[in-house]
């Protein structure tokens, strides 16, 4: 089984993998595996359950104990014997008798008090169906409370040379100190943020002739010791994204992408309660 530390700097995303026309993201994702990345997250809302049945194909053609599976629980738990109940449709599907991490999407999620469904998660480890507890989307009181009732391993958050949100609040310091992987997601901003041709990033990859996206994911990586959750299934940027790992920047160039702040982001104005812009839409609020 894969450990904590085992786990490769870059996760696979499953967004927007097409269900429906698997036989080329199928390949992708052997090559993803082939080259060593070894943390699968899973989702069973992209294209309702589509993406988490054709994934069955592809964790039959690894070997199960290399791979590092996390699953999200769906909206809407109305009893705590739902966290249960959504965990064993993934094992079904998947052919599996565990997970490696069961996490809540996002705390809005429940219509429980988030100890009764963490209450819930602890259980599955306690009886081996679960091997880790992860939290996704909270603030650092809604980790608090999850806190009281499950031991927590993975912290999952958006974070970016855009959205630095969750290092405002202090969530990456503190699962630094608390000895939980910060797994950041949409580190590429779904490649906007190169789009945007931002100087810095201009300068850095024309510096050390790598591409806008891995200055990006080498510097979240390196320097923040972060790890990274990117969706891809083109093998060029599959390939592209793992030869981000490869090189080292000088301190002071770290540092450039340290202080870098966007005015934009900085004031959107996230709400914690499930309404207006929630933290997991704050990376597509701008193009
Ligand atoms: N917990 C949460 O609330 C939450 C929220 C959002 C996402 N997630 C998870 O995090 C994963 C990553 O987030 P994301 O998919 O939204 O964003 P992302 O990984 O930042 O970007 C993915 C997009 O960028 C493209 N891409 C990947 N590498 C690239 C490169 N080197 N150059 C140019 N384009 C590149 C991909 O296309 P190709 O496939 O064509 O390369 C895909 O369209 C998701 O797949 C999902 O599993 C979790």
């Amino acid at each position: 089984m894969v450990s904590k530390d085992e786990i490769f700097p870059i996760a696979i995303g499953t967004w927007k993998i097409d269900p429906d026309n698997f036989d080329n993201d199928l390949r992708a994702l052997l090559h993803s595996y082939e080259r060593g990345q070894n943390y699968l997250s899973l989702y069973m809302m992209y294209n309702n359950g589509g993406v988490v049945k054709q994934m069955r194909q592809f964790v039959k053609c690894v070997n199960r104990d290399k791979l590092f599976i996390n699953t999200n629980l769906e909206p809407t738990i109305a009893r705590p014997g739902d966290v249960e109940v959504q965990l064993d449709e993934y094992l079904k599907i998947l052919g599996l008798d565990y997970v490696d991490s069961l996490q809540l999407h996002s705390p809005w999620f429940s219509n429980l008090p988030l100890e009764d469904v963490y209450g819930e998660i602890q259980q599955l480890v306690d009886v081996g169906k679960v091997r880790y507890v992860g939290v996704s989307n909270a603030n650092l009181e809604q980790l608090a409370r999850i806190e009281r009732v499950a031991k927590i391993d993975f912290f999952e958050g958006v974070y970016n040379l855009e959205c630095k949100l969750y290092e405002d609040m202090g969530a990456i310091e503190y699962c630094a100190h608390s000895d939980k992987l910060f797994m950041a997601y949409q580190p590429l901003r779904r490649n906007r943020t190169a789009m945007r041709n931002y100087p810095v990033l201009a300068d850095l990859a024309n510096k050390y002739q790598k591409t806008q996206n891995q200055i990006l994911l080498n510097w979240i990586v390196m320097e923040k010791r972060l790890l990274t959750l990117v969706k891809s299934t083109n093998i060029e940027r599959i390939d592209e994204n793992i030869g981000s790992l490869s090189f080292k920047m000088d301190m002071g160039d770290y540092d450039k992408l340290n202080k870098f702040r966007s005015e934009e982001f900085d004031n959107v104005a996230v709400n914690w309660d499930g309404t207006g812009v929630t933290i997991d839409q704050l990376a597509n609020q701008f193009e």
